[in-house]
């Protein structure tokens, strides 16, 4: 049997983007291999957005270059937002690479290969031809409870420091009824928990108008009321799409989880201004009210970006006053990376490397700080935690996460899938621990 191995960078999109390409992989009769050493197509699907991907990505393809020289006949291919990004690029650096695919053709990569590609001339699909949701293409589900499902792709915003506009092209919003179609069929096949993607998912079905007039709260209820889903989730929400029917759907329905992951990025409006986020602090922090005021038990998540350029001492202890305000359950913090093709590569006043790592080390002080007092609160609770595995830090425990999306690593027996109730112990800035509690009644 031929085999495959997909390498992964990047954001959860990505993920839910690599369980198609497997899927795909799968439909075409390879299976997986767990290391590269063995696969007869070698697939990286990388990113280029925080990290710099241009040596961590050369470190991996060196050594498929190596793997290729020993079996000519192995696939090299390069997908995602590098491969997007630098589409020209790729065979003149990396000739060993026989295709180059963007996250919106991963079913060109089927085809190609379906097709006997390898060996044909090198090729590569992106965003200029047709892209299609992957959603239509096989999946490969890392775990047979979870799912990820695709509500939109692209992003019609302009973030100064943001390449994704760049790679994954102006929103697209799926249909409804394809959605929940697929959402039932997951329920069906014993998922649980979904998780609903998209650049900005909450200007989901804006451009679905005027044919359709929806928008992501009637989205989440539909969802909502298919049977066997018992959390739903979703990210990310951009802040300035955050509208009142989201948050009424978020307190009405039993499946959406308590969490919302609400990108800051900065708390000083004259930052976010050049960022070009179109809110400012005082919305943000409006935002965050009117969220905590019609959501119970609300945990609330974030990205921030130090060293923006122009970013003073000034603009950053706004940020961390919005921190201290908002009292996050859970923060990524990034420092900034000039990303070739946006706007703010371009900026002057880039803060000097020295600066951002001290910003960001006070940051992520503050920011662990608040984090291990929001969990040790919950300690002597209850929580309802969907059992995800085996601790991986302490094998006689198990994992799981709670609806306020805090992993929990407890004793007491249960499989994979199951939801169970955990009596709190103990608590860090990012997990809780604790003991399967005795069952209650239903
Ligand atoms: N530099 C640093 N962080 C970035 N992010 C996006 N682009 C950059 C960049 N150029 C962060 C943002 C975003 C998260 C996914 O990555 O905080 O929300
Ligand atoms: Fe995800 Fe953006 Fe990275 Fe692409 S560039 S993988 S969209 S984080």
């Amino acid at each position: 049997m031929r085999r495959y191995h997909v390498t992964t960078f990047g954001c959860q999109m990505n993920a839910h983007d690599s369980e198609r390409i497997k899927g795909m992989l799968e439909e075409l009769g390879l299976g997986e291999s767990s290391s590269p050493d063995e696969a007869d197509v070698l697939v990286f699907n990388t990113c280029t957005i925080r990290e710099k991907p241009d040596t961590r990505l050369a470190a991996h393809l060196g050594n498929a270059k190596m793997l290729k020289e020993r079996d000519p006949e192995r696939v090299i291919a390069v997908g995602g937002c590098y491969a997007e990004a630098q589409r020209e690029r790729i065979f003149g650096q990396y000739p060993f690479v026989d295709v180059a695919f963007g996250p919106g053709s991963i079913s060109h990569l089927g085809d190609w290969l379906g097709a006997g590609g390898a060996g044909v001339a090198r090729s590569s699909f992106g965003i200029a031809e047709e892209r299609s949701f992957a959603a239509a293409l096989p999946m490969h589900r890392e775990r047979s409870f979870q799912a990820w499902v695709q509500v939109s792709m692209g992003c019609n915003s302009k973030c100064a420091y943001c390449i994704v506009p760049a790679v994954r092209g102006r929103e697209v919003s799926r249909r409804p009824g394809e959605i929940v179609a697929e959402v039932t069929r997951l329920a069906a096949e014993g998922v649980m928990e979904l998780t609903l993607l998209g650049q900005n998912v909450n200007s989901w079905g804006r451009d679905l108008r005027p044919d359709l007039d929806t928008e992501f709260g009637e989205l989440l209820r539909a969802c909502d009321a298919v049977e066997g889903i018992e959390r739903i989730r979703f990210t990310s929400p951009h802040p300035k799409d955050f509208r009142e029917p989201v948050i009424a759907a978020i307190a009405d329905c039993a499946s959406v989880c308590e969490h919302v992951h609400l990108p800051l990025q900065s708390g000083s409006t004259r930052i976010l201004k050049a960022m070009r986020r179109t809110y400012s602090r005082e919305r943000y922090l409006a935002l965050v009210e009117r969220l905590r005021d019609g959501i119970p038990d609300l945990a609330l998540g974030t990205d921030i970006i130090v060293g923006f350029p122009g970013e003073t001492e000034n603009d950053f202890r706004e940020t961390l006053e919005v921190v201290e305000a908002v009292r996050y359950d859970s923060a990524f913090t990034f420092v900034y990376s000039p990303r070739q093709g946006t706007e703010a590569a371009s900026l002057p006043n880039q803060v000097p490397d020295e600066v951002k790592r001290e910003r960001i080390e006070r940051l992520v002080e503050l920011v662990q700080r608040i984090a291990r007092e929001r969990n040790a609160a919950r300690v002597g609770g209850v929580e309802e935690v969907l059992v995800e595995g085996v601790s991986r830090t302490d094998d006689a425990r198990l994992r799981g996460r709670t609806r306020r999306n805090t992993t929990v690593h407890f004793s007491g027996d249960a499989a994979p899938g199951e939801l169970v109730a955990v009596e709190i112990e103990s608590a860090t800035s990012t997990t809780l621990g604790g003991r399967r509690a005795a069952l209650v009644a239903a």
